[in-house]
């Protein structure tokens, strides 16, 4: 099987200045692949496509087939976790996840964290065999949501939401919330170090629902639920390096940072280069954060963009990614274009 030797993408995470600037994407498997639609179009359900190993194997493989990144992301979602620890998880067609809801921490304790973890034993399956097939310079990436993203899908059934339902919880139930959180801390650390039992190099975290929290909930239901996790990951004896992504962290990035025992941290679109230099620290890898909606654009402004983007961390770390996930309408030709910059750029 052929293990990681060499990796441009590990090390940035531990801390070293590397050319060509790696690169992945958020969500470089997936729609906008028409290998992906073919073969998605053969499962009966995404949670389905999920669970195969085969098919969720061949999604992982299939961007770095295409243009060649440095990192494959596992094909898997952060809702299984909600899925094996019992609710009702369904993805809709145009709708997105909609998840069944619940009213405390203890309609997400009728199965045990063990038992939970194990039900993902077909994730860990689709690790081994993407490890297995990658180059030896290929990093593999494992993930969860974090705490208080998937909570919030289990509060309010879905996301992209005002997140009201879960604000006024944390105001008139705090302590309800925080033992909801520690359930998916717990069963996130269990679930993550399986994922690196059977292969995964690297983790990331994605808190894609920070945004436009209050700065106290901030620290109560972001950082410090984070900091728990991989607090407790490192407990666990997972040693690997650890990505956060607190998407719409805004001014609160640098606590996050200083909080969160993290060796790389992911950069929403929003957030200004000068001042992730001006307030991260400098061994701190940086990964992000063009705009994805620039991959269906593309041109000179897309062009421009990556290259500002290189120019403002020439002199630390960095990962070339996006801000968000790449979309389904992205443009083959402009990721391509990205990939190329991206390796002929020093
Ligand atoms: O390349 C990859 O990143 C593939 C693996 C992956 C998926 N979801 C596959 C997926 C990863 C890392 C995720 C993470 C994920 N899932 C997040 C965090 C990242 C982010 O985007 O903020 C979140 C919030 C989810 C929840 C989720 N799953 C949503 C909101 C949706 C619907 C969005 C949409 O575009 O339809 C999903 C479904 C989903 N997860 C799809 C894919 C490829 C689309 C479903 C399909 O192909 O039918």
């Amino acid at each position: 099987m052929p293990q990681l030797t060499q990796s441009r993408f590990i090390d940035t995470l531990s801390g070293q200045i590397s050319r060509p600037v790696p690169i992945w994407m958020m969500r470089q498997a997936g729609r906008h692949l028409p290998e992906y639609l073919e073969l998605r179009a053969q499962a009966k359900d995404f949670l389905d496509f999920c669970y195969s190993p085969s098919m969720a194997a061949e999604a992982t493989l299939q961007p770095i087939r295409r243009y060649g990144m440095d990192a494959a992301i596992l094909f898997a979602d952060i809702l299984l976790i909600l899925d094996v620890l019992g609710l009702d998880v369904k993805f809709e067609k145009g709708v997105g996840p909609i998840v069944q809801k619940v009213e405390t921490a203890d309609d997400l304790k009728t199965v045990t964290i063990e038992k939970a973890v194990q039900r993902l034993s077909p994730v860990y399956e689709t690790v081994d065999r993407v490890r297995g097939s990658l180059d030896s310079d290929k990093a593999l990436i494992g993930f969860c949501g974090a705490p208080w993203t998937v909570a919030l899908y289990a509060i309010e059934g879905r996301g992209g939401t005002d997140k009201s339902q879960a604000r006024i919880w944390a105001y008139q139930k705090p302590d309800t919330l925080q033992d909801l959180l520690n359930v998916l801390i717990e069963a996130s650390a269990h679930y993550l170090k399986a994922q690196v039992d059977a292969g995964a190099n690297a983790l990331m975290i994605f808190e894609s629902w920070a945004e436009g929290l209050p700065s106290n909930l901030m620290d109560s239901l972001v950082i410090g639920p984070n900091a728990r996790l991989v607090a407790r990951l490192r407990e666990l004896g997972v040693t690997v390096p650890v990505i956060g992504f607190p998407r719409g962290g805004a001014t609160k990035l640098p606590d996050y940072v200083k909080s969160v025992p993290i060796n790389g941290v992911g950069l929403d679109t929003a957030v200004d280069p000068a001042f992730v230099n001006e307030t991260l620290p400098k061994d701190i890898a940086v990964q992000g954060h063009l705009d994805p909606l620039l991959l269906i654009a593309g041109g000179k402004m897309m062009e421009d963009r990556v290259v500002e983007i290189l120019e403002a961390y020439r002199d630390r770390p960095h990962v070339f990614n996006l801000g968000h996930g790449v979309t389904p309408q992205a443009s083959i030709a402009n990721v391509e274009r990205v990939v190329q910059i991206i390796r002929e750029w020093s």
